[in-house]
Protein backbone atom coordinates (compact mmCIF):
# COMPACT_ATOMS: atom_id res chain seq x y z
CA UNK A 1 0.00 0.00 0.00
CA UNK A 2 0.75 3.56 -0.69
CA UNK A 3 1.39 6.10 2.27
CA UNK A 4 1.33 9.97 1.07
CA UNK A 5 2.75 12.48 3.53
CA UNK A 6 2.42 16.59 3.34
CA UNK A 7 3.84 17.89 6.33
CA UNK A 8 5.80 21.46 5.82
CA UNK A 9 6.56 21.20 9.40
CA UNK A 10 8.93 18.21 9.79
CA UNK A 11 11.36 16.93 6.99
CA UNK A 12 9.92 13.91 4.83
CA UNK A 13 12.37 11.40 5.56
CA UNK A 14 12.31 11.66 8.93
CA UNK A 15 8.17 10.01 8.63
CA UNK A 16 9.36 7.82 6.00
CA UNK A 17 11.55 6.20 8.17
CA UNK A 18 9.30 6.05 11.42
CA UNK A 19 6.47 4.65 9.30
CA UNK A 20 8.49 2.20 7.64
CA UNK A 21 10.22 1.07 11.18
CA UNK A 22 6.67 0.52 12.63
CA UNK A 23 5.06 -1.35 9.18
CA UNK A 24 8.11 -3.65 9.11
CA UNK A 25 7.01 -4.18 13.04
CA UNK A 26 3.44 -4.92 11.87
CA UNK A 27 4.60 -7.10 8.56
CA UNK A 28 3.04 -4.23 6.79
CA UNK A 29 4.42 -3.99 2.83
CA UNK A 30 4.14 -0.04 2.62
CA UNK A 31 5.51 2.76 -0.36
CA UNK A 32 5.91 6.26 1.56
CA UNK A 33 6.12 8.92 -0.68
CA UNK A 34 6.76 12.67 -0.43
CA UNK A 35 3.44 14.54 -1.66
CA UNK A 36 4.90 17.61 -2.26
CA UNK A 37 7.58 16.26 -4.53
CA UNK A 38 5.45 13.58 -6.16
CA UNK A 39 1.98 15.21 -5.61
CA UNK A 40 0.45 12.92 -8.61
CA UNK A 41 1.48 9.87 -6.98
CA UNK A 42 -1.81 7.89 -5.93
CA UNK A 43 -2.06 7.42 -2.19
CA UNK A 44 -4.07 4.71 -0.44
CA UNK A 45 -3.01 6.48 2.62
CA UNK A 46 -2.60 10.37 3.13
CA UNK A 47 -0.79 11.85 6.65
CA UNK A 48 -1.21 15.70 6.41
CA UNK A 49 -0.90 18.52 7.95
CA UNK A 50 -2.58 21.87 6.48
CA UNK A 51 -2.79 19.97 2.53
CA UNK A 52 -3.69 22.02 -0.32
CA UNK A 53 -6.69 21.62 -1.56
CA UNK A 54 -5.87 21.13 -5.17
CA UNK A 55 -3.50 17.98 -4.06
CA UNK A 56 -5.97 16.44 -1.88
CA UNK A 57 -8.92 17.01 -4.79
CA UNK A 58 -6.35 15.06 -7.03
CA UNK A 59 -6.45 12.49 -4.90
CA UNK A 60 -8.67 9.50 -6.01
CA UNK A 61 -8.36 6.15 -4.43
CA UNK A 62 -7.70 7.66 -0.30
CA UNK A 63 -8.95 4.97 1.98
CA UNK A 64 -8.26 7.50 5.01
CA UNK A 65 -6.29 10.75 5.70
CA UNK A 66 -4.55 10.89 9.18
CA UNK A 67 -4.62 14.72 10.30
CA UNK A 68 -0.82 15.02 11.96
CA UNK A 69 -2.44 17.09 14.53
CA UNK A 70 -5.17 17.16 17.54
CA UNK A 71 -7.47 19.61 16.02
CA UNK A 72 -8.80 18.98 12.53
CA UNK A 73 -10.04 22.32 12.01
CA UNK A 74 -7.51 22.90 9.40
CA UNK A 75 -8.30 20.16 6.98
CA UNK A 76 -11.99 19.19 7.43
CA UNK A 77 -13.45 21.91 5.51
CA UNK A 78 -11.23 20.59 2.69
CA UNK A 79 -11.82 17.02 3.63
CA UNK A 80 -15.98 18.19 3.02
CA UNK A 81 -15.44 19.39 -0.16
CA UNK A 82 -12.94 17.23 -1.93
CA UNK A 83 -12.83 13.96 -0.48
CA UNK A 84 -16.26 13.58 1.69
CA UNK A 85 -16.36 9.85 1.87
CA UNK A 86 -13.31 9.55 3.14
CA UNK A 87 -12.86 9.00 6.81
CA UNK A 88 -10.30 11.78 8.64
CA UNK A 89 -8.64 10.43 11.75
CA UNK A 90 -6.75 12.77 14.26
CA UNK A 91 -3.99 11.96 16.64
CA UNK A 92 -5.13 10.37 20.00
CA UNK A 93 -2.47 12.31 22.18
CA UNK A 94 0.66 10.41 20.78
CA UNK A 95 3.01 12.11 23.19
CA UNK A 96 0.70 15.89 22.80
CA UNK A 97 -0.77 15.23 26.78
CA UNK A 98 2.23 15.06 28.34
CA UNK A 99 3.75 18.59 26.73
CA UNK A 100 0.24 19.86 27.10
CA UNK A 101 0.33 19.01 30.52
CA UNK A 102 3.35 20.32 31.33
CA UNK A 103 2.38 23.61 29.50
CA UNK A 104 -0.90 23.95 31.42
CA UNK A 105 0.64 22.91 34.90
CA UNK A 106 3.25 25.90 34.13
CA UNK A 107 0.88 28.60 33.61
CA UNK A 108 -1.85 27.48 36.91
CA UNK A 109 1.86 27.91 38.85
CA UNK A 110 2.87 31.05 37.58
CA UNK A 111 -0.84 32.42 38.33
CA UNK A 112 -1.03 31.00 41.70
CA UNK A 113 2.17 31.95 42.71
CA UNK A 114 1.46 35.48 41.43
CA UNK A 115 4.35 35.52 39.13
CA UNK A 116 2.92 38.50 36.78
CA UNK A 117 2.68 40.89 39.81
CA UNK A 118 6.07 40.16 41.00
CA UNK A 119 7.27 40.73 37.75
CA UNK A 120 5.50 44.36 37.80
CA UNK A 121 7.18 44.76 41.84
CA UNK A 122 10.59 44.04 40.00
CA UNK A 123 10.59 46.72 37.16
CA UNK A 124 10.07 48.80 40.21
CA UNK A 125 12.80 47.19 42.19
CA UNK A 126 10.08 46.55 45.15
CA UNK A 127 10.28 44.04 47.51
CA UNK A 128 6.74 43.26 48.58
CA UNK A 129 5.65 39.87 50.08
CA UNK A 130 2.11 39.01 48.07
CA UNK A 131 -0.93 37.30 49.83
CA UNK A 132 -1.17 33.94 48.36
CA UNK A 133 -4.59 32.31 47.23
CA UNK A 134 -5.57 29.21 49.09
CA UNK A 135 -4.85 25.96 46.62
CA UNK A 136 -8.60 24.86 48.02
CA UNK A 137 -10.46 27.80 46.36
CA UNK A 138 -8.33 28.22 43.68
CA UNK A 139 -9.93 26.56 41.12
CA UNK A 140 -8.67 25.27 37.32
CA UNK A 141 -11.55 24.83 34.54
CA UNK A 142 -11.11 22.75 31.50
CA UNK A 143 -13.06 23.93 28.77
CA UNK A 144 -12.94 20.68 26.76
CA UNK A 145 -12.07 17.66 27.84
CA UNK A 146 -10.46 15.68 25.17
CA UNK A 147 -7.32 14.03 25.01
CA UNK A 148 -5.46 17.34 25.59
CA UNK A 149 -7.39 18.76 28.53
CA UNK A 150 -7.85 14.88 30.08
CA UNK A 151 -4.27 14.65 30.36
CA UNK A 152 -3.90 18.56 31.44
CA UNK A 153 -6.46 18.40 34.19
CA UNK A 154 -4.95 15.02 35.12
CA UNK A 155 -1.33 16.94 35.88
CA UNK A 156 -3.46 20.06 37.83
CA UNK A 157 -5.37 17.54 39.87
CA UNK A 158 -1.70 15.79 40.92
CA UNK A 159 -0.88 19.48 42.05
CA UNK A 160 -3.73 19.50 44.61
CA UNK A 161 -5.29 22.27 42.57
CA UNK A 162 -9.19 21.96 42.84
CA UNK A 163 -10.45 21.10 38.70
CA UNK A 164 -13.81 21.46 37.04
CA UNK A 165 -14.73 20.91 33.76
CA UNK A 166 -17.29 22.24 30.69
CA UNK A 167 -17.75 19.95 27.52
CA UNK A 168 -20.32 20.16 25.08
CA UNK A 169 -22.52 17.16 26.73
CA UNK A 170 -21.55 17.59 30.39
CA UNK A 171 -21.13 13.90 30.85
CA UNK A 172 -17.54 12.30 31.23
CA UNK A 173 -16.24 9.76 28.40
CA UNK A 174 -16.52 6.54 29.79
CA UNK A 175 -13.49 5.55 31.31
CA UNK A 176 -12.37 9.06 32.40
CA UNK A 177 -10.33 9.31 35.57
CA UNK A 178 -11.49 13.32 36.21
CA UNK A 179 -12.09 13.98 39.61
CA UNK A 180 -14.03 17.18 39.43
CA UNK A 181 -17.24 18.29 38.57
CA UNK A 182 -18.49 18.68 34.97
CA UNK A 183 -20.71 21.52 33.29
CA UNK A 184 -22.51 20.73 30.00
CA UNK A 185 -22.18 24.00 27.78
CA UNK A 186 -25.50 25.38 28.18
CA UNK A 187 -24.10 26.23 31.91
CA UNK A 188 -20.93 27.77 30.89
CA UNK A 189 -21.29 31.11 32.33
CA UNK A 190 -22.18 29.11 36.04
CA UNK A 191 -18.98 27.40 35.30
CA UNK A 192 -16.74 30.41 34.35
CA UNK A 193 -17.32 32.00 37.44
CA UNK A 194 -15.84 29.16 39.63
CA UNK A 195 -12.65 29.38 37.56
CA UNK A 196 -9.73 30.88 38.90
CA UNK A 197 -7.52 29.70 36.04
CA UNK A 198 -9.56 29.03 32.97
CA UNK A 199 -7.80 26.54 30.36
CA UNK A 200 -9.37 26.70 26.81
CA UNK A 201 -8.55 23.18 25.13
CA UNK A 202 -11.82 22.82 22.83
CA UNK A 203 -11.94 22.00 19.27
CA UNK A 204 -12.70 24.88 16.73
CA UNK A 205 -16.47 24.37 15.42
CA UNK A 206 -18.70 26.41 14.34
CA UNK A 207 -20.34 26.47 17.38
CA UNK A 208 -17.20 27.07 19.84
CA UNK A 209 -16.07 29.70 17.04
CA UNK A 210 -15.84 33.08 19.47
CA UNK A 211 -17.58 31.35 22.19
CA UNK A 212 -15.55 33.30 24.57
CA UNK A 213 -16.53 36.94 23.96
CA UNK A 214 -16.38 40.04 26.54
CA UNK A 215 -20.29 38.36 28.01
CA UNK A 216 -18.27 35.32 28.54
CA UNK A 217 -15.15 35.85 30.02
CA UNK A 218 -16.42 38.78 32.07
CA UNK A 219 -18.48 35.75 34.04
CA UNK A 220 -15.08 34.62 35.13
CA UNK A 221 -14.20 35.89 38.68
CA UNK A 222 -11.81 39.11 39.55
CA UNK A 223 -8.57 38.37 38.71
CA UNK A 224 -8.80 34.99 36.89
CA UNK A 225 -5.64 33.73 34.46
CA UNK A 226 -6.87 32.67 30.92
CA UNK A 227 -4.86 29.90 29.05
CA UNK A 228 -5.55 29.32 25.50
CA UNK A 229 -3.84 26.24 23.94
CA UNK A 230 -6.72 24.91 21.41
CA UNK A 231 -7.24 27.43 19.19
CA UNK A 232 -6.98 31.56 18.69
CA UNK A 233 -10.09 31.95 17.18
CA UNK A 234 -12.22 30.48 20.36
CA UNK A 235 -11.87 33.65 22.13
CA UNK A 236 -12.18 36.97 21.38
CA UNK A 237 -8.63 38.94 21.34
CA UNK A 238 -9.89 42.64 21.91
CA UNK A 239 -12.54 41.48 24.35
CA UNK A 240 -9.75 39.91 26.80
CA UNK A 241 -7.41 42.79 26.01
CA UNK A 242 -10.34 45.23 27.09
CA UNK A 243 -10.58 42.75 30.26
CA UNK A 244 -7.37 42.75 30.95
CA UNK A 245 -7.31 46.62 30.60
CA UNK A 246 -9.78 47.13 32.91
CA UNK A 247 -8.48 44.56 35.60
CA UNK A 248 -11.28 42.13 35.65
CA UNK A 249 -9.23 39.64 34.29
CA UNK A 250 -5.71 38.93 36.01
CA UNK A 251 -3.64 37.62 33.16
CA UNK A 252 -3.52 35.76 29.98
CA UNK A 253 -1.11 32.46 28.99
CA UNK A 254 -1.80 32.71 25.21
CA UNK A 255 -0.24 29.82 22.23
CA UNK A 256 -2.61 30.49 19.85
CA UNK A 257 -3.99 33.15 18.19
CA UNK A 258 -6.43 34.44 15.68
CA UNK A 259 -4.02 35.08 13.06
CA UNK A 260 -0.31 32.89 13.52
CA UNK A 261 2.07 34.38 13.42
CA UNK A 262 0.58 36.89 15.73
CA UNK A 263 1.27 40.12 13.78
CA UNK A 264 3.64 42.30 14.83
CA UNK A 265 2.51 45.16 16.10
CA UNK A 266 -0.46 43.11 17.77
CA UNK A 267 -1.65 45.17 20.98
CA UNK A 268 -1.38 41.50 22.78
CA UNK A 269 2.77 41.37 22.58
CA UNK A 270 2.57 44.61 24.45
CA UNK A 271 0.20 43.94 27.56
CA UNK A 272 2.37 43.08 29.93
CA UNK A 273 0.19 40.60 31.20
CA UNK A 274 0.22 38.74 28.52
CA UNK A 275 2.31 35.73 28.26
CA UNK A 276 2.83 34.42 24.69
CA UNK A 277 4.27 31.48 22.76
CA UNK A 278 4.05 30.51 19.12
CA UNK A 279 1.83 27.38 18.93
CA UNK A 280 3.89 25.11 20.81
CA UNK A 281 2.30 23.98 23.68
CA UNK A 282 2.06 20.21 22.04
CA UNK A 283 4.10 19.31 19.33
CA UNK A 284 3.39 16.44 17.12
CA UNK A 285 6.27 13.97 17.74
CA UNK A 286 7.45 11.74 14.52
CA UNK A 287 7.94 8.45 16.70
CA UNK A 288 4.81 8.35 18.10
CA UNK A 289 2.62 9.15 15.98
CA UNK A 290 3.81 7.43 13.10
CA UNK A 291 3.58 4.12 15.70
CA UNK A 292 -0.20 5.41 16.41
CA UNK A 293 -1.04 5.76 12.40
CA UNK A 294 0.61 1.99 11.54
CA UNK A 295 -1.78 0.84 14.42
CA UNK A 296 -4.51 2.52 13.10
CA UNK A 297 -3.81 1.45 9.00
CA UNK A 298 -3.33 -2.41 10.65
CA UNK A 299 -6.93 -2.09 12.23
CA UNK A 300 -8.23 -0.69 8.82
CA UNK A 301 -6.78 -3.45 7.23
CA UNK A 302 -8.74 -6.18 9.38
CA UNK A 303 -11.77 -4.39 8.57
CA UNK A 304 -11.67 -2.37 12.20
CA UNK A 305 -12.42 0.95 13.15
CA UNK A 306 -9.73 2.86 14.88
CA UNK A 307 -10.22 5.51 17.73
CA UNK A 308 -9.34 9.34 16.42
CA UNK A 309 -12.41 8.70 13.26
CA UNK A 310 -13.71 12.47 13.43
CA UNK A 311 -17.49 13.19 12.80
CA UNK A 312 -17.83 15.33 10.61
CA UNK A 313 -21.65 16.70 12.01
CA UNK A 314 -19.89 17.82 14.84
CA UNK A 315 -16.65 18.78 13.58
CA UNK A 316 -14.38 16.84 16.26
C1 LIG B 1 -1.95 21.50 17.17
O1 LIG B 1 -2.41 22.59 17.26
C2 LIG B 1 -2.72 20.32 16.96
O2 LIG B 1 -3.91 20.42 16.61
O3 LIG B 1 -2.18 19.22 17.15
Amino acid sequence: MKLAVWDPDEPFRRWRDALAQHAGELRLAVEVVDAAAEPDEQADFALVWRPPAEWLAGQQRLRAVFNLGAGVDAVLPLMRAHAPQVPLIRLEDAGMGRQMADYVAEAVLHAHRRMDDYAALQAHATWEPLVLAPRTGFGVGFLGLGHMGLAAARRVQALDFPVLACTRSGTPRAGTDFDGPIYGIDRLYEFLGHCRVLVVLLPLTPETRGLLDYGALSHLPRGAHVVNAGRGALLHEQDLLDLLEQQHLGGATLDVFEHEPLPAGHPLWSQPRVRITPHVAAHTLVGPSAAQIMRKIAALERGDHPGGIVDARLGY
